[in-house]
């Protein structure tokens, strides 16, 4: 059996189509070893295809897969030493959760004595001793998730795959779970690849995050880079609340907005260009340089702020975030915020 451990991943140009569909076009991603990385899209981006032809389900059509700096494209997947969990358990209905977590091991003809020291590590390592003799339909959700994964874990694989494991878990549990994989995969130094729709997920888990469009990869970043610098307006849609206009830079360092607004920005990007502005809701604050004069046009209560969607000057419609101090504003109120040229992201 191959126990050399975690190990760094590199995809180079991997192209992939499905008849007229471009599941996967020339998408290059290296993951270091010992690295949590998310690939965030919406569904259909081509997430799931990237991580079967990592693991070895699919084909591409071009482009190679290196494991520690060894091509593995063709290699069959039994052999790739990959541990996976789907979002649906996939485990096996007539084993107990002991015959589930040791299953890859007798595979791979491992002595008994070590077969069993491995399986009692990896069913500790996921919290449920005690449980060894239960079968899958005797477990929550939650339980069945956790068996998946000791299962991937306990051959020692060389990459760690994930792919929505927790999107049928209800939201608390899914939390736990999150942490619980993070304190694991932190533990063992795997390098994993954790796929999710949920941008909140994809900020909670990561090192760094891929975000993923129709078959591309639009930037991959850590989590602040890609919350605050965002490469463009899919990425900056996708992931937390936004205003996203566009314009032109000016010589003045300002952003003339095609709408007819021109905002003082810190960007130094020559006059001319055309740019993408984001402001992000919880930037705007009473008074500030770039000053909006709004009427609510809705007001939501969320606990700890208020979300509100102003109609301003021009047209301009901004969704805006304050501290939830005093009493919501009313629909129709007037309302002044205004942003720092340094809290605006120019791209
Ligand atoms: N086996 C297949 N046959 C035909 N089309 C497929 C197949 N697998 C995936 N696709 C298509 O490829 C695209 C990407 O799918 P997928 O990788 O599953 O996306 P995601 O996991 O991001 O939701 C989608 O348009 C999907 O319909
Ligand atoms: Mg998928």
């Amino acid at each position: 059996m191959n126990d050399k451990g975690s190990a760094d991943l590199l995809i180079e140009g991997v192209g992939k189509r499905f008849g007229e569909v471009v599941a996967l076009d020339r998408v290059s991603l290296q993951v270091a070893q010992g690295e949590l990385l998310t690939i965030l899209g919406p569904s259909g981006s081509g997430k799931t295809t990237l991580l079967k032809v990592v693991a070895g389900f699919e084909t591409p059509d071009g482009g190679s897969v290196k494991v520690a700096g060894e091509e593995i494209t063709s290699l069959p997947p039994a052999r790739r030493d990959i541990g996976m969990v789907f979002q649906n358990y996939a485990l096996f209905p007539h084993l107990t959760v002991q015959g589930n977590v040791s299953f890859p091991l007798e595979m791979r003809n491992v002595a008994r004595a070590a077969i069993d020291r491995r399986t009692a590590e990896a069913i500790a390592m996921v919290e449920l001793k005690g449980y060894e003799r239960r079968l899958p339909r005797q477990l929550s959700g939650g339980q069945q998730q956790r068996v998946a994964l000791a299962r991937a874990i306990v051959f020692n694989p060389r990459l760690l795959l994930l792919d929505e494991p927790f999107g049928a878990l209800d939201r608390k549990l899914r939390e736990t779970m999150q942490l619980e994989v993070r304190r694991l995969q932190r533990k063992l130094g795997l390098t994993t690849i954790f796929i999710t729709h949920d941008q909140e997920e994809a900020l909670v888990l990561s090192d760094r995050i891929a975000v993923m469009n129709h078959g591309t990869i639009q930037q991959v970043a850590t989590t602040t880079e890609i919350y605050e610098r965002p490469a463009n307006d899919f990425v900056a849609d996708f992931v937390g609340e936004s205003n996203i206009f566009h314009g032109t830079m000016t010589e003045a360092g300002t952003v003339a907005l095609d709408n007819g607004r021109t905002l003082e920005v810190a960007s130094r990007l020559p006059a001319g260009r055309k740019v993408g502005v984001l402001m992000r809701p919880e930037r705007f604050s009473p008074g500030g340089a770039n000053a909006f004069s709004g009427e609510v046009v809705e007001a939501v209560y969320l606990g700890t702020s208020f979300k509100l969607r102003l109609a301003c000057e021009g047209g301009m419609e901004l969704l805006v975030r304050q501290p939830a101090k005093g009493s919501l504003p009313a629909t129709g109120a007037r309302i002044e915020v205004g942003i720092e040229p340094d809290a605006i992201h120019v791209f």
